[in-house]
């Protein structure tokens, strides 16, 4: 069926948010709101149509005080197709240099008339602050380690184009769990979902308090390997840690990094996901980054499709 004949003109009144601050505060039907919107979107990018005029006299800002490749690109590319103009902030070259303060900067951006921040900022919270002293939409782009939950919704799009369903299938999230945003959203919306979420990394990165809300945890990837459906592989993020959470990058990647071997041990039809950037070698060889089961370039494709879902949610006109 073409997309002209589908109906994503106006807000559904199943959506009532203006801000998308994290995956934890959604209902399952919210979630499942956004995914198959993106899946209409999807739809239009395959049929090429690039414009889809959902937010035209809408402005949306990039307010990003951490880097980002895809992020940052696939949001402002998903704000363009839906006909909003686009600013990108650039924390490095603003006058947050001159003692500006995070709330300043926002509100003076704000008052350029923005009727969307998209905001990343390494400090959790920073998206909830900005949603209290700001009248515009507020997305959260990834905040320190707490929630991003973008991310989350593209791999859990992903998952559901290629399985049909998250209900009852076994997500293991393997590496840095403890400094993860992109792990806490997706266990937030798996396990609404249906799915059984498992953690696995070394004994500093993975909390046994997890089995609190139902997420089994595990120090062994080979021994939860046969049983796992999906494997999302997460970055070391050394930035965030103050001492390192293991001997050496030789030692953790011989413990836990997805090759070929390991795939051998694997369920044939897992499905290999992370959310990028990678590091070749650490928590996945190229053999595998780049092979059969891998959706990686498919995450990426579907951030559009998902950030078009969120922006005309919480920016699009209600019904
Ligand atoms: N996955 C992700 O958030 O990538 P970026 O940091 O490049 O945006």
């Amino acid at each position: 069926m073409s997309t002209e004949t589908l109906d994503f003109e106006s807000v559904p009144a199943t959506w009532t948010r203006r801000h998308l601050l994290g995956l934890e505060e959604l209902s399952a039907e919210e979630i499942t709101v956004i995914l198959d919107r993106a899946v209409l979107f999807k739809q239009t990018m395959a049929e090429r149509r690039r414009k889809i005029p959902l937010l035209v006299d809408k402005t949306c800002v990039n307010l990003f005080f951490e880097n980002s490749t895809r992020t940052r690109t696939s949001f402002a590319l998903a704000a363009r197709r839906l006909g909003a103009d686009t600013v990108d902030f650039s924390a490095s070259t603003s006058s947050l240099s001159k003692g500006e303060t995070f709330i300043d900067t926002a509100k003076n951006i704000e008052a350029m008339g923005v009727d969307v921040v998209i905001v990343r900022h390494r400090t959790p919270g920073a998206p909830q602050l900005l949603a209290q002293n700001l009248d515009c939409s507020v997305i959260n782009a990834g905040d320190g380690p707490h929630e991003h939950p973008t991310q989350g919704l593209l791999d859990i799009m992903t998952i559901r184009e290629r399985r049909g369903s998250v209900e009852g299938l076994t997500v293991a999230m393997v590496g840095d769990i403890a400094h993860s945003r992109t792990a806490r959203s997706n266990i937030w919306g798996l396990k609404k979902l249906g799915a059984h979420v498992i953690v696995c990394g070394p004994s500093t990165l993975v909390s046994p308090r997890w089995a609190e809300i139902g997420v089994e945890y595990s120090y062994s990837l080979d021994e939860i390997l046969p049983r796992v459906d999906v494997l999302n592989l997460l970055r070391i993020q050394f930035e965030r840690q103050h001492s390192s959470p293991f001997p050496s990058v030789r030692e953790y990647a011989h413990l836990y990094a997805m090759n070929r071997d390991r795939m051998a041990r694997t369920k044939d039809d897992i499905l290999i996901l992370a959310p990028g950037p990678i590091n070749r070698g650490v928590e996945i060889t190229p053999a595998v980054a780049d092979g059969a089961n891998s959706a990686i370039l498919e995450q990426v494709t579907n951030g559009v499709a998902v950030r078009m879902a969120v922006l005309s949610l919480v920016a699009g006109e209600r019904e």
